[in-house]
């Protein structure tokens, strides 16, 4: 965390007032933040951002009394934000309409909204002067690696949108996504908040995997959005392998230049150990494959981490932003 000058503060309020974007910094990634019941605000950052308008947005409050006025909180969502919040936890909830509403521009339509209060002092500082929702997606250009410093931010943006650097986004991945409008609680996106603790909370939990459930229609996200099986990819071709394929990956790839992602592999040599630590690895993630986007690799290699709970937020973000190494094809030279 570093410091931030109360002016900068000062600068940001007025201009979400002004139904403005302004980019924050979380505990997760940074945000491209916006008044969420300006509908002009939100047209906004779905326009910098190219994201599609069926692709609904997290609204970020400072408190469950905030929440409870754009949402319905029942005794479940009561409990994961006693338990989990300020945290790195949304929460879809059905949305509550009135006058000040949430605009339907920012959940793209649905009747639900997922709720989120972050823990970054700075965010939450600036939330509770706002005294409102702002919707935040990752700041970061759709479908492009989402940013974890305020210079990532820049690198996406340049100086069209105002930024207060928090310093590093200390867990370095989005937020656990938990859909409480079924009965059965469902996690629609993995993240620091593990299913077990959940689980230890409210009961049984299922996981939605975008990757096998044959539920998910890629051409109407809105029917359960979010779940683009591609996202976060970096621009070099990038692909994944399981310990067992190393040999072959490094094999395949052999004639060109590549950079290795592992996560405490030592039976091979790497540019990029991640180590075998996963709050470790997902504070870097993100970090090292921008850093590794602006270096010309013709390609990236990532090992898929180890199995456990604790690694499935980073499974689904490698899923999402490489290929099966089978599909590459080593060069004929
Ligand atoms: O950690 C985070 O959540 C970051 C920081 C900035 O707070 N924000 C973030 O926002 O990751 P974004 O827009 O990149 O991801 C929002 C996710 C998407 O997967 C979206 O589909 C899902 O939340 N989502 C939002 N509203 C939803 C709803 N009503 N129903 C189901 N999924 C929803
Ligand atoms: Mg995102």
């Amino acid at each position: 965390m570093v410091d931030v000058d109360p002016t900068q503060i000062a600068r940001a309020l007025e201009l979400l007032r002004a139904g403005d974007v302004v980019a924050i910094p979380t505990e997760t990634v940074y945000g491209l933040a916006a008044d969420a019941t300006n509908p002009d605000a939100i047209k906004r950052i779905y326009d910098l951002k190219g994201r599609p308008p069926t692709n609904p947005l997290i609204a970020h409050v400072a408190s469950i009394e905030v929440a409870e006025r754009f949402a319905h909180v029942d005794d479940r969502a009561r409990k994961i934000f006693e338990c989990f919040a300020p945290g790195p936890i949304s929460v879809v909830l059905p949305k509550r309409d009135g006058p000040k509403s949430i605009a339907p521009e920012a959940t793209a339509g649905l009747p639900s909204v997922a709720i989120r209060i972050p823990k970054h002092p700075i965010a939450l500082e600036l939330l509770k002067k706002f005294d409102g929702p702002l919707a935040a997606p990752s700041a970061n250009k759709s479908n492009h690696v989402s940013p974890t410093t305020a210079q990532h931010v820049r690198d996406e943006f340049g100086d069209r949108v105002f930024i207060i650097d928090g310093g590093p986004c200390s867990i370095g991945i989005e937020s656990t996504v938990l859909d409480l409008t079924t009965s059965r609680a469902r996690i629609l996106r993995p993240g620091h908040v593990m299913r077990e603790l959940i689980e230890s909370t409210i009961g049984d939990v299922d996981t939605v995997d975008p990757s096998t459930d044959e539920s998910i229609d890629q051409d109407q996200p809105a029917l359960s959005p979010g779940m683009q099986k591609k996202h976060y990819a970096p621009t070099t071709p990038a692909y994944r392998f399981d310990r067992s394929q190393s040999e072959d990956a490094l094999k395949k790839s052999e004639r060109q230049s590549r950079a290795v992602i592992v996560f405490g592999n030592e039976t091979i040599e790497t540019n990029f150990d991640l180590t075998e630590d996963p709050t470790h690895a997902a504070h870097h993630f993100y970090d090292t494959l921008r850093r590794i986007d602006g270096e010309h690799f013709e390609v990236i290699l990532i090992e898929i981490p180890p199995e456990g709970s604790e690694w499935l937020g980073l499974h689904d973000r490698i899923r999402r932003a490489t290929q099966p190494i089978d599909a590459l094809k080593s060069p004929a030279r």
